[in-house]
């Protein structure tokens, strides 16, 4: 009985998922580049650079410190709940591009943060220890090796240091989705180009972004939390 249980786990396909912004944003947590996105509102090389940081510091945390507690302030939505049933059928690996913790938060096992976690920080001479902040970091916040606090988030101009290990996965899967990232920023965009060809691929956005002939792809027009049923339909065919 175990070995046949044992059997059935390791037979599930490997659904990778990439996400972006648009995942989150059913949970009232703004895009970047939409009309009224983030970047609208504010310079992107003030409040996501370390030169911006390096000019003015304590306006960079607190734009983070709003960030944690819009975060902390929202719920998962339709879209990540639906992912995470998905692993009863599937081993689903995400991959995301958010630092919000609502794919974790909806039961999500499998998460990988590209670009950082909002409930996290670090000094800002250690990039690998991190430490857990749930209210505001300030200016003068030290850590223990002396130097300032800052979030661990992974600004412009700074290495993506989990983009390795998210390409090997990437390369490993059997089905690769992506839902509600604008495909803009690299190197997280370029992903998509590790997928296999042969494998089915998905699309769930509101507005679907431009992509360079990706082959074998299903396009699902839909909000992160309608896309997701579409898709679950879609996968019943693919188990
Ligand atoms: N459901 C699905 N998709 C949506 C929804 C929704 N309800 N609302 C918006 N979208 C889509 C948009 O059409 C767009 O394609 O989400 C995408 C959001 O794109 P961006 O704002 O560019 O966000 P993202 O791709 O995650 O940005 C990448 O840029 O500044 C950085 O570091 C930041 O990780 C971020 C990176």
């Amino acid at each position: 009985m175990a070995n046949k249980e044992n059997d059935t786990i390791n037979h599930k396909k490997k659904l990778v998922v990439l996400t972006g912004a648009g995942m989150s944003a059913e949970s009232g947590l703004k895009t970047f580049r939409d009309t009224d996105g983030l970047w609208e509102g504010y310079n992107v090389y003030e409040v996501a650079t370390p030169r911006g940081f390096a000019t003015n510091p304590q306006f960079v945390l607190d734009f983070y410190n709003m960030r944690r507690k819009d975060v902390a302030n929202a719920k998962p939505n339709a879209g990540h709940v639906g992912l995470a049933a998905l692993e009863n059928d599937f081993d689903v690996q995400i991959i995301t591009q958010n630092i919000d913790d609502l794919h974790e938060r909806a039961g999500s096992k499998n998460v990988l943060h590209l670009h950082g976690e909002i409930f996290k920080m670090r000094s800002v001479k250690n990039i690998f220890k991190t430490f857990d902040i749930r209210g505001d970091i300030n200016l003068g916040d030290v850590a223990e090796d002396g130097s300032q606090l800052r979030p661990f988030i992974v600004w412009f101009e700074e290495p993506v240091p989990m983009i390795v290990e998210a390409a090997k996965i990437v390369s490993t899967a059997d089905i690769f989705v992506v839902i509600g990232t604008s495909l803009q920023v690299y190197p997280a965009a370029g992903l998509v180009n590790y997928a296999n060809r042969k494998i089915p691929k998905f699309i769930i956005d509101k507005n679907i972004p431009y992509t360079s002939s990706i082959q074998n792809l299903t396009v699902i027009e839909k909000g992160a939390g309608e896309g997701l049923y579409y898709l679950k339909n879609y996968l019943k065919n693919l188990l």
